[in-house]
């Protein structure tokens, strides 16, 4: 890619500035090259190559199984397709978890593959490991509440922070990613009552999958908002195939619906 091309893509501070003045951000999952582009073309501002392609893509039961390698094939599908987006890697369980050096060398490789910034699952525990990427050039989005790869530990996919230690736990570990230097927050699966003192009490923007509408903006994983995934759907999810005459135009409606606040609507939410 041209150093010109690399000039249109929105950069981290772009982002913050929009969210900081009102525009809801629209992000979504993206494993491939071509949705990459159809995403962007319908106005995605951030693709996420999610590890949730461990479920949709291969199959699995959870996301447990996916490597720092299958994620780097994904990163680079998505950056070759991709002009305009922010283009954020889902660092995979077992991968960053360890050491801060052990993040460092496994997001290296995702920057490497055309990521620009790294996404990591965890609360407190993550504060010093995001402290020590951020200070070494490479952006962070911290994932709070539901983090799927503890799934066992969590004992299923179910609603955090709920109960008001909990919530407070989950504020007070966001406001410590954020001073260690996290960019964006994405929280999932929690009361929308508490995943808005969370964005009340940050700066950086936060994003939501179930948490409610008051958070700077949303992310879906397409496969469920295309209805393709065949396993259940969350609560969370809309269908924006139904009555879209096409992939691209249901991905318009996402985007539209994100943007003017019509999603997520109150049967979404906990
Ligand atoms: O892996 C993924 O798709 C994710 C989203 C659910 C946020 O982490």
């Amino acid at each position: 890619m041209s150093a010109q091309n690399a000039a249109k893509r929105v950069t981290v501070p772009q982002l913050q500035a929009r969210a900081r003045d009102g525009e809801k951000l629209a992000m979504l999952t993206c494993y491939d090259a071509s949705f990459a582009a159809i995403s962007e073309e319908a106005g995605v501002d951030m693709l996420l190559i999610g590890d949730s392609l461990g479920m949709v893509i291969q199959g699995r039961e959870s996301t447990l199984a996916v490597t720092l390698a299958e994620t780097e094939y994904h990163v680079r599908c998505v950056a070759a397709g991709s002009r305009t987006a922010l283009v954020i890697a889902d660092m995979p369980f077992a991968s960053f978890q360890e050491s801060p050096a052990q993040a460092f060398g496994s997001c290296a490789r995702v920057m490497a593959a055309g990521a620009q910034m790294v996404k990591l699952e965890g609360g407190a525990v993550m504060v010093e490991t995001t402290r020590f990427l951020v200070e070494r050039g490479i952006p962070v989005c911290a994932h709070i509440g539901l983090t799927p790869q503890s799934v066992h530990t969590l004992g299923g996919y179910r609603v955090q922070g709920r109960g008001d230690d909990a919530a407070d736990r989950l504020v007070a570990d966001a406001r410590a990613l954020e001073q260690a230097g996290a960019a964006i927050v994405l929280m999932e699966a929690m009361p929308a009552a508490v995943a808005k003192r969370v964005t009340e009490a940050l700066s950086v923007p936060t994003i939501g999958i179930g948490a409610g509408p008051d958070v700077s903006g949303q992310v879906l994983v397409h496969y469920d908002m295309l209805d393709i995934y065949p396993g259940r759907k969350a609560r969370f999810v809309r269908n924006f195939m139904a009555g879209a005459p096409s992939i691209r135009d249901a991905i318009a409606a996402y985007v539209r619906a994100v943007k003017d606040k019509t999603f997520p609507a109150p049967e979404h939410c906990f």
